[in-house]
C-alpha cells in the first residue's frame, strides 16, 4: 500500500480503536496481517527483540530497511509504518535533516505509507523536513527509547506532564497524523487524547487512547527477556517452539525421524 487511503483508519471521529502491532520480517508480517490489525509498525525495537542488541540506538538505516522490505512483502494491504532510527535523526551538523529525509524516502520506496519519529531535541525539525518532502509522519512522545535516560513511567510530575502535552501538541501542529504515547500515566494519556485532533496510540498509557500498540515478540512470549509491566502476554510461543525442537531432537536421536512417511523410496 503506498497511497494515503490508510489515513481513513486514523480519523479521530472513528469510534473504532486503532490496532497497531510490530513485525520485523516476512513471516511475522504475513501472520500479523492475516490476524487483521489496522497497521504494522517496523519498530526500532527490532534492535532489542530480533537482533539481540542492548538499545534501539544501536541500529542503523541498513538494518531497518532490510527488515522493512521483508515486512512490506508480507503485509499485503495492511499499511506499514517504519521507525526512523536514531542513527539518521538530525544533529547540529545536519540542520537540513538530509539523512532523515533520505531515510524516510527509502522507507516509502520499500512500500511503507509513513514513518514514525520520536520526540527529541531535533525531533520537530525532523518531522517538519519529512512532511516537507510529502511523507506522512506518526509521532512518538512520553518514553522515547532513542533518547531516554530513565526507562520508567514518564510525566508523573506536573512539569514533565506539561512538557509531554506540549510535545504532543507540537508534533500535531508539525503535521503528524497520529501520536504514540509510551509509558505515561493513564490520566495524562486521557488528557492528551482529549486535547489532540489526531488519534493517540498507547503503549503502557492506559485505555483512553484512540488505539494501542504492542511489540509482537513481547505479547507472543517469543523472547526470554523481561517485559515491561504494561505488556500482556497473549501466548507462550517460546514454550511451543522449544517443545517442538525438543521433540525433533529426541526423535532424531532415537532413530524415529525420519520415518517412512517422510522418506522417498
Ligand atoms: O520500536 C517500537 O517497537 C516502538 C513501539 C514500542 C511503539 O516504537
Amino acid at each position: 500500500m503506498s497511497d494515503n487511503n490508510f489515513l481513513a483508519v486514523f480519523n479521530k471521529n472513528n469510534p473504532r480503536k486503532i490496532v497497531m502491532l510490530t513485525a520485523y520480517d516476512y513471516p511475522s508480517a504475513v501472520l500479523v496481517a492475516r490476524a487483521g490489525v489496522d497497521v504494522i509498525l517496523v519498530g526500532d525495537s527490532l534492535a532489542n527483540v530480533v537482533l539481540g542488541l542492548d538499545a534501539t540506538t544501536q541500529i542503523g538505516m541498513p538494518e531497518m530497511l532490510h527488515h522493512t522490505q521483508a515486512v512490506c512483502r508480507g503485509a499485503g494491504q495492511v499499511p506499514v509504518v517504519a521507525d526512523i532510527p536514531a542513527a539518521v535523526m538530525p544533529t547540529e551538523t545536519d540542520p537540513a535533516c538530509t539523512r532523515c529525509v533520505d531515510g524516510a524516502k527509502a522507507f516509502i520506496a520499500a512500500g511503507c505509507v509513513a514513518v514514525k519519529i520520536e520526540w527529541s531535541t531535533h525531533g520537530l525539525s525532523a518531522v517538519r523536513a519529512v512532511r516537507q518532502a510529502g511523507i506522512e509522519v506518526m509521532a512518538h512522545v512520553g518514553l522515547t527509547p532513542q533518547t531516554a535516560v530513565d526507562f520508567k513511567v514518564q510525566g508523573r510530575e506536573a512539569a514533565s506532564a506539561a512538557a509531554i502535552v506540549e510535545q504532543a501538541r507540537a508534533m500535531e501542529a508539525a503535521g503528524c497524523f497520529a501520536v504514540v504515547l509510551e509509558c505515561v500515566p493513564e490520566g495524562l494519556a486521557r488528557e492528551i487524547t482529549g486535547a489532540l485532533n489526531v488519534p493517540t496510540i498507547g503503549i503502557g498509557a492506559g485505555k483512553f487512547c484512540d488505539g494501542q500498540v504492542l511489540v509482537l515478540h513481547d505479547m507472543l512470549g517469543l523472547n526470554d527477556r523481561k517485559v515491561p509491566r504494561f505488556v500482556k502476554k497473549y501466548a507462550d510461543v517460546s514454550g511451543v517452539i522449544v517443545n517442538a525442537i525438543q521433540s525433533y531432537t529426541q526423535e532424531v536421536r532415537q532413530g524415529l525421524f525420519p520415518d517412512d512417511s517422510h522418506t522417498f523410496h
